[in-house]
């Protein structure tokens, strides 16, 4: 058998872990099974509200609410986040928006804001991470993508975009991260049923619970996977379409998304 590209996580009691995007969703759901699995949590995003109630019910919930396209409260957020763990084990960045876009209703203002918060802030954020897990020598980071970075869909022009700006970037901090001791994982979603997904007026093949979700990302991390994607039907005939040439792939995609 092959050796999992990262060291799999054989238990989560007293794993530290900060989750950002934790205040509903995909993220809300995994900050629930991770504290329930045994690990410590601090759940970030804007909402404190919503943070403060995830965390009520857990002794080991801690919240640390802040903007992450404020660059100067990243380093902030990160010594409150030491406060409470200590230590850190692992990283989720998750925070995102998805504004359905055509190619014939390009809203600037919207683009900028995307990259801002999807792309721009995920920086933000390894630039004061990285170094502290380097100094640290241990722990890991995971950046949420998404399976619609794997080829050009309709509707998607600025966040698939911005989705696959992720995973070129996980590849390279894998690249030049995993020697130096870090984990990295990439993880790529398919349909999962959110805030973000509820505006959705088409089919959503695959679509799953984000209970569901959260239980592919932790399976994912046990198993030291370095893509973490589900549902795995779906998001495995994605990335093959993705692979075809050209001609066929953009036919497939015309004939499956009736676009
Ligand atoms: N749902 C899907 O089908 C799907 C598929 C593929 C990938 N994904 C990805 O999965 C991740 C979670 O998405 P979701 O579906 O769970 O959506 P969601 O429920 O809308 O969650 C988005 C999270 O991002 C946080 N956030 C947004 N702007 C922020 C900001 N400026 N600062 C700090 N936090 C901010 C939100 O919290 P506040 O509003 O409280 O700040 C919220 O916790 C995203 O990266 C998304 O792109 C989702």
């Amino acid at each position: 058998m092959m050796k999992a590209l990262n060291p799999p996580i054989t238990t989560w009691t007293g794993k530290r872990v900060w989750l950002i995007g934790a205040s509903s969703g995909i993220g809300a759901a995994l900050a629930e099974s991770l504290l329930t699995a045994g690990a410590s949590v601090v759940l970030s995003a804007r909402r404190a509200e919503q943070l403060t109630t995830i965390a009520a019910p857990h002794s080991t919930a801690y919240v640390v609410p802040f903007d992450v396209t404020e660059t100067e409260a990243w380093p902030l957020a990160l010594a409150q986040v030491l406060e409470h763990l200590g230590h850190i084990d692992l990283v989720v960045l998750g925070a995102a928006r998805y504004d359905p876009t055509h190619s014939w209703t390009i809203d600037l203002e919207q683009a900028e804001k995307s990259f801002d918060l999807n792309v721009v802030s995920v920086y933000r954020g390894l630039s004061v991470i990285v170094p502290h897990l380097l100094e640290q020598g241990c722990g890991g980071v995971s950046l949420i993508a998404s399976i619609s970075g794997y080829t050009g869909l309709p509707r998607a022009l600025i966040y698939g975009a911005t989705k696959a700006a992720l995973q070129n970037l996980c590849e390279t901090l894998y690249f030049e991260l995993a020697p130096k001791g870090l984990a990295v994982y990439l993880i790529n979603p398919g349909f999962v049923q959110t805030p973000m997904t509820s505006g959705n007026d088409f089919p959503m093949p695959g679509l799953l619970t984000p209970q569901q979700a959260a239980q592919a990302i932790m399976r994912g991390f046990e198993r030291g996977h370095f893509e973490i994607r589900f549902p795995k039907a779906f998001s495995f005939t994605l990335r093959l379409i993705s692979m075809l040439p050209d001609r066929l792939r953009f036919a497939l995609l015309h004939q499956t998304t009736g676009m």
